[in-house]
């Protein structure tokens, strides 16, 4: 498979990329980075793209995907919702709009959270939830929106978000336990990136994954 990525250089997407690095399954990345991240691989490639509203400008070097895996977000703390909804909803849906007539048999896949909801009293859920809804509009052969809870980073993967930064430290000692315990709210930065891959290739019976989803497609 042919994987387009966005965020690999967060806490998401570096567990993602590094599984995508290791599967056999995986012949080729492109990821989107907004400055070069220095990693080597005969199967990674990067394109380099500050500011990713102008993706449109250079959409030709967007066709030909098997998958997108779509892990760049940012927290809502501290944001208004004007703000949040310009990362969160319009880049997404920049992205998203761009690739989906030039990738019909693309698999596209959306880290949301979980609590994702119409409905919520939290700004943040709201803005995912209509970001899930336009997306699931758009004529991809697939979309899945993975709604992971707590997150385990493993092999070294850290957040980029200074609050996620101190909270994973402060849980580090107990997350493993967390994870075996509770696998119905927790994952794995690994679980995510192999349920992503493992969706992609085989696909998976239902267009949202919660923890106990992500747990279970992951197949770890
Ligand atoms: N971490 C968790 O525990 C957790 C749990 C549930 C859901 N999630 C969701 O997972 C997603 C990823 O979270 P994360 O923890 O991986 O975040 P992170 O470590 O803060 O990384 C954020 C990623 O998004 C990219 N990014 C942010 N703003 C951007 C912009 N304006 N243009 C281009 N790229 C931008 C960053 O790129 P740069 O390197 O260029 O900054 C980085 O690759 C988010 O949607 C988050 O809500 C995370």
């Amino acid at each position: 498979m042919k994987i387009l990525m966005f965020g690999a250089t967060g806490m998401v997407g570096q567990g993602v990329l590094r599984e995508c690095l290791l599967d056999d399954r995986i012949t080729e990345i492109v990821s989107v980075v907004r400055s070069t991240s220095g990693q080597q691989s005969s199967k990674l490639s990067e394109i380099v793209l500050p500011d990713l509203a102008g993706i449109e400008a250079v959409a030709d070097r967007f066709s030909g995907f098997d998958a997108c895996f779509f892990c760049l977000g940012i927290s809502s703390v501290g944001m208004s919702e004007a703000d949040y909804t310009r990362i969160t909803y319009d880049l997404t849906l920049a992205v998203a709009n761009v690739l989906a007539p030039l990738n019909s048999k693309m698999t596209f896949i959306y880290v949301t959270g979980a609590g994702t909801s119409r409905d919520s009293r939290q700004m943040w859920s709201r803005v995912k939830a209509r970001t899930e809804d336009a997306l699931a509009a758009l004529p991809f052969k697939a979309t899945y929106f993975f709604r992971p809870g707590f997150i385990q980073p493993l092999h070294g993967v850290v957040s980029k978000t200074r609050w996620y930064m101190t909270a994973y430290a402060v849980i580090r000692p107990f997350s493993s336990v967390l994870v075996r315990r509770f696998p119905g709210i927790a994952t794995t930065t690994a679980r995510l990136g192999q349920a992503m891959i493992n969706a992609a290739a085989d696909g998976y019976s239902k267009p949202v994954l919660e923890s106990a989803d992500i747990n279970i497609a992951s197949g770890m």
